[in-house]
């Protein structure tokens, strides 16, 4: 069975993450969604609620593959989350060149620190590749309307946040 971890804050999961998670669960038997309990910027979300939300948004959008998709927290090294979960492969999403020069670094990092463990890397969809989870936060914040870029119950949640609290 090919395990692969999908590691990530997800704060919040956005269209463009569950499109990559839809793809690699097209290529691994088994994707784990690791979610970072405890991201370097303080996230908006409690790891629970990040994790909530990603079981309901796999389970609308990708019901065929949800027998085969897990979500966890970790809060250490991703390879020591990739052992833990038997995968050899780190699944990420590339939306830009911009996000290339980051992602090259963790991939020879992580590979570094585990020789038997390799990043694979989707192309995020066309129409997702402008999405960024601290932009959707930020938009929905102010009163835009984030609908056509995260899961239906993640822009509800937003919606709601940004009516119980002043816009500054
Ligand atoms: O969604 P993000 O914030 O881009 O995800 C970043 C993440 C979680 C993949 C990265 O911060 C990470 O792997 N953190 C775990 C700690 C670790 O393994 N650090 C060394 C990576 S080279």
């Amino acid at each position: 069975m090919r395990t692969a971890v999908y590691p990530g804050s997800f704060d919040p999961i956005t269209l463009g993450h569950l499109d990559v998670l839809g793809r690699a669960a097209g290529v691994f038997d088994r994707v784990v969604v690791a979610v970072l309990a405890n991201p370097r910027k303080a996230p908006d979300g409690a790891a629970d609620d990040r994790i909530a939300a990603i079981v309901e948004a796999v389970a609308e959008a990708l019901p065929d593959l949800a027998s085969r998709i897990e979500v966890h927290s970790f809060d250490g090294l991703t390879v020591d989350a990739c052992r833990a979960s038997g995968a050899r492969h780190i699944v990420r999403g590339l939306r830009a060149v911009s996000d290339f020069e980051a992602e090259l670094q963790m991939a020879h990092m992580n590979h570094r620190l585990a020789p038997d463990i390799d990043t694979v890397f989707f192309m995020t969809a066309m129409e997702y590749g402008y999405l960024s989870s601290s932009l959707v936060k930020e938009i929905a914040r102010l009163g835009g309307d984030v609908s056509a870029m995260v899961p239906a119950g993640v822009a509800a949640r937003l919606r709601a946040s940004a009516e119980g609290s002043p816009r500054l």
